[in-house]
């Protein structure tokens, strides 16, 4: 049964209205992501229009964390495999993603959901509302699709794995989704993380994912081999390069994440050498995707604009903006 509009928007606001309660530091990395993205887009650049428009002007970090809301909703379970694709290669010793093999068609994978949802944000067939909703989908997936654990079906992408963090156990996933990432800014005393870090004690993972991000794009943002690594972006040929960044986290699984074998990763507290190895990596997949999803998000709004279409809400944009050059007296 296709949800309709009226019952998305009682959802939306269920969402919205309990997000303080349900948000965990989990989504630090997807909203560092996102944070990290619109840095990298200029100012003057139609995308910035494009977001606020298709978001109702809603925080994108915020956005981005909505997939991970809806997804154990019985209604909307059928979008959980588009988190991830799970491939079926062999860690430590064989890492690789094969396509036919790893991404059911009768589910739908990670690739495959951004080459959807990159289709649909663009479609002026659809009505709004479904392209806000895809919006918010690519706002999310390019993170998920940076983190190697999510391109991985062994122990259900590391979930059944229980490892020693800082003295505590945990997954070896929420290790990776959630652990490394908070430990990062928590630690982070020197060297511009600071501001995040303070903010991080006051418990607004908002403004901690924006002062990330600034930290990130100051140490990152000019560099010119990381413009190499982020070169290609899909908008034409979405299934092949969403496969080849899958591809590329993937290999971290074999090359780091579970490099030693279970036996090694069980055997001592990830919390300490295991994490200074991880830092560059995680700071890595987060400076692809935020700056992957800039290129995106140009792109998009790019190819509208040039088809003469401004592919955004004029009404709603003039409600937001009374007075503004085009909007008319009301
Ligand atoms: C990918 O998987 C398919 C289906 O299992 C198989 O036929 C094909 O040979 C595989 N391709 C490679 C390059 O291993
Ligand atoms: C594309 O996304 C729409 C909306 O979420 C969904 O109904 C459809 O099944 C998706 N198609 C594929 C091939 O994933
Ligand atoms: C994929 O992972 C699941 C859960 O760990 C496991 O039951 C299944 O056997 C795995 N599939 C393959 C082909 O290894
Ligand atoms: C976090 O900070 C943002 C931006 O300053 C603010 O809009 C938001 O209300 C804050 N959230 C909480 C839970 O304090």
């Amino acid at each position: 049964m296709q949800p309709t509009k009226h019952h998305l928007l009682i959802l939306l606001t269920l969402v919205t209205t309990h997000l303080h309660l349900v948000a965990s530091w989990g989504s630090l990395g997807h909203r560092t992501t996102v944070a990290l993205s619109l840095l990298h887009i200029p100012q003057t650049h139609p995308a910035h229009t494009l977001l606020s428009s298709l978001l109702h002007n809603q925080d994108p970090t915020t956005a981005g964390l909505f997939p991970d809301k809806i997804r154990y909703i019985p209604s909307f379970a059928y979008t959980a495999p588009w988190h991830y694709i799970d491939a079926l290669d062999n860690p430590p010793h064989q890492c690789s993603i094969n396509f036919t093999r790893d991404c059911l068609p009768s589910e739908g994978c990670v690739v495959t959901a951004i080459a959807n949802h990159t289709e649909r944000v663009a479609d002026q067939t659809l009505p709004f509302w479904q392209r806000g909703q895809s919006m918010r989908f690519m706002l999310h997936f390019f993170g998920d699709v940076h983190q190697p654990l999510h391109t991985e079906n062994l122990s259900r992408g590391g979930n059944d794995i229980d490892v020693m963090f800082d003295r505590q156990r945990h997954n070896l996933h929420s290790v990776w989704d959630t652990l490394i990432p908070k430990k990062i800014v928590e630690i982070a005393g020197d060297g511009g993380v600071l501001g995040a870090a303070q903010r991080w004690d006051l418990g607004n993972e908002t403004e901690a994912a924006y002062a990330w991000a600034e930290f990130l794009y100051s140490k990152y943002g000019h560099d010119d081999r990381v413009a190499e690594m982020v070169d290609h972006v899909c908008v034409h040929d979405a299934v092949e390069c969403a496969l080849r960044w899958a591809s590329e986290a993937n290999a971290y699984v074999c090359s780091y994440v579970m490099k030693g074998g279970l036996e090694d990763l069980e055997s001592k507290d990830l919390g300490e050498e295991y994490f200074e190895g991880a830092v560059p990596i995680i700071e890595e997949m987060i400076v692809k995707g935020g700056r992957r999803l800039a290129r995106w998000l140009m792109m998009v709004a790019q190819d509208l604009h040039d088809a003469g279409i401004s592919g955004v809400d004029e009404q709603l944009l003039c409600r937001n903006s009374e007075g503004s050059p085009g909007c008319g007296a009301s």
